[in-house]
């Protein structure tokens, strides 16, 4: 597939390398793509450009920008670009302001997620959550004792589902599909919880399992 990252920091750079080793093509979009010129002799199956750019000639999207910029980033990659599309979302809405004993402050509250608020947006957009509970270390084929760890998913597409669980099983995932977008109220605040024990004890290497 044609993967269009709308992002260029930790998460999008080691998805967009993730993309390329399982033999997709990628374009990593940014509002400043010179920022990328050594990252790109890292990388040089990959093409860089605006978030339009990125997002006009994908199949599928990854939006991995800061939480409060992910309307924003969308709206400048154009809605036309992006209808129909699905999108993937690993933004978390964290708030400008420090951690309190570990645990991170959100923007959004239990009964509205960020993904719902893009949802309601940008219609025609097929949303899935992913890849939002982990650290950017752990995304692409992570090695954990007792894996393969759980990745929880929603969105309101089951089709869109569908395709993301097929990335996320080259990724080294086991899916856990939660449904429809009122599911990311939960799934986003997974990653204040993945963090906790990175801020009390700087343990950072670890990912989450759904026994069953
Ligand atoms: N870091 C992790 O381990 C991790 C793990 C799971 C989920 N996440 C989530 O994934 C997302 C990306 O995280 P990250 O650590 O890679 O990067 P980040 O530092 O949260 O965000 C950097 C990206 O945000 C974009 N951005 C910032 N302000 C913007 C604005 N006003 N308009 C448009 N774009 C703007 C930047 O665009 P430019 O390229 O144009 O500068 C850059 O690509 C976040 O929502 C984060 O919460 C992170």
């Amino acid at each position: 597939m044609k993967i269009g990252m709308l992002g260029s920091g930790g998460v999008a750079q080691t998805l967009a390398a993730g993309f390329l080793k399982h033999g997709h093509d990628v374009t990593l979009g940014t509002r400043h793509p010179d920022k990328l010129n050594e990252w790109r002799t890292r990388n040089s199956a990959a093409r860089t450009g605006s978030f339009a750019d990125a997002a006009a000639w994908a199949d599928l999207i990854v939006l991995a920008v800061k939480g409060s910029a992910a309307a924003e980033a969308l709206r400048q990659a154009g809605s036309g670009n992006v209808a129909g599309k699905v999108v993937i979302d690993t933004t978390n809405p964290i708030a400008d302001a420090p951690p309190d004993h570990g645990v991170l402050k959100f923007f959004t509250s239990l009964d509205q997620s960020l993904m719902e608020g893009l949802q309601r947006e940008f219609g025609a957009v097929r949303f899935v959550k992913a890849f939002n509970s982990v650290g950017a270390g752990l995304m692409v084929n992570p090695h954990v004792k007792g894996g393969p760890p759980s990745m929880f998913i929603c969105g309101n597409d089951a089709a869109a589902r569908q395709v993301v669980n097929g990335i996320l099983e080259q990724f080294g995932w086991d899916t856990v599909d939660l449904g429809a977008a009122e599911a990311a109220r939960a799934i986003e605040p997974l990653c204040m919880l993945w963090c906790i024990p990175g801020f009390l004890r700087n343990e950072w290497s670890h990912a989450f399992k759904l026994l069953r």
